[in-house]
């Protein structure tokens, strides 16, 4: 229940008029896929483990604090009650003090809150590090046979022990670490691609964010961010002819400034050499309100998970993990993800 899934919940009443006989609509790539509007998706159960949230009506807890992204709609009441997960690792040394979990608050079964909900997908939000606590929801929501979107750098789907146990149960998951509509990776990718394409070779480069949301307080924690590295770096390596050497390549979360609430601001610097070997620099600076950013891909990325539940097709989904993650099982450049996405959607394949 923290940012961006507020930034979702909103969305969904933001959107809730829009169908497939509306214009498109900005902010969002299709207006229904495989015959689901963004209104067909519903809140069934949510968790979490602070106490400003745990108890409450989701359309409140997705304004209490500490959230603080923009507030671009209400929420009417939705009549799910926030439950108290386990805390596990998902409270670092930054964030001890900013999420305050209440130890008289009791964690509920996860798998049964799921069963009795009806739900049929889960959103994984948790913050970044959390390696036991996704570990857990994943396995509570593999036993109680819901779908998967994990939108964080804990590796499920692109682990092939995970994914070949979703595969068995026949249950589809989308993963992992949601790549945002135009966020720092993406942004990235095109532009180190588009050096790439022109024959430009890379001697270097960086991407540094930094923002003001809890994201960025916990990420202060450098411990917890090993796998967002890896996976933002292999998210831009994997679009090269051929990998940068490590010590020339650097991205990652940079720093917390907590005036910026979520704002997140990335720096990001290509240096190559062109035609003769004479050098070629591009400076880029991106600025977005950050959670919204991933809700726009997540209502698409849940919308897939549901056509994949239609079909009974069950395991990590490449297409989906492709186009709308950061680190899949499989990377492919974005234009023919998206196309395979597409193929995917109009039941042209699999997975
Ligand atoms: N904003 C983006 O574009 C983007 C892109 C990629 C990945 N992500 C990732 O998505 C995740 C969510 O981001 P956010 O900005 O919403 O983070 P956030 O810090 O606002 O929200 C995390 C929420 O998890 C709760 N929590 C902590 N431990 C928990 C537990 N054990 N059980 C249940 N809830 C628990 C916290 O109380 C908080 O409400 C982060 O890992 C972030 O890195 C975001």
């Amino acid at each position: 229940m923290g940012n961006c899934a507020s930034s979702l919940i909103q969305g969904l009443e933001y959107y809730k008029g829009v169908d497939g006989n509306s214009p498109p609509v900005s902010g969002i790539m299709h207006n229904v896929i495989g015959g689901y509007r963004l209104s067909d998706i519903k809140v069934a159960a949510a968790f979490d483990v602070d106490r400003r949230k745990v108890g409450k009506d989701v359309s409140e807890a997705v304004f209490a604090e500490p959230n603080c992204t923009i507030r671009f709609s209400s929420v009417p009441k939705t009549g799910v009650e926030v439950l108290k997960g386990p805390v596990l690792d998902g409270i670092g040394e930054t964030t001890k003090d900013f999420f305050i979990a209440d130890p008289r608050q009791k964690p509920v079964s996860v798998r049964k809150a799921l069963e009795d909900s009806g739900a049929e997908i889960l959103v994984n939000y948790l913050p970044v590090g959390s390696e036991q606590a996704v570990r857990f929801y994943v396995q509570e929501a593999l036993d109680a046979g819901v779908a998967v979107v994990n939108c964080i750098p804990v590796f499920i789907a692109s682990d092939p022990a995970w994914g070949n146990k979703f595969k068995e149960r026949g249950i589809p998951i989308i993963g992992d670490d949601i790549k945002s509509q135009v966020g720092a990776t993406i942004t990235h990718r095109v532009l180190a691609k588009l050096f790439a394409d022109r024959g430009v070779k890379i001697e270097r480069m960086y991407q540094l964010n930094f923002g003001g949301n809890a994201d960025f307080l916990n990420m202060l924690e450098r411990s917890r961010v090993k796998s967002k590295k890896i996976s933002k770096t292999e998210a831009v390596q994997s679009n090269l002819p051929a990998p940068m050497p490590g010590d020339q390549i650097h991205i990652g979360p940079s720093d917390y400034v907590p005036f910026m609430k979520d704002k997140k601001v990335c720096y990001l610097r290509i240096e190559g050499k062109k035609f003769g070997d004479v050098p070629v620099t591009l400076e880029c600076r991106l600025d977005v309100e950050d959670s919204p950013n991933s809700a726009g891909i997540v209502v698409d990325a849940i919308r897939c998970a549901k056509i994949a539940l239609d079909r009974k097709t069950g395991g990590p989904l490449t297409s989906a993990s492709a186009y709308f993650m950061k680190h899949p099982a499989q990377q492919f450049p974005d234009d023919v993800c998206r196309e395979m996405v597409e193929e995917f959607i109009a039941g042209k394949r699999e997975r």
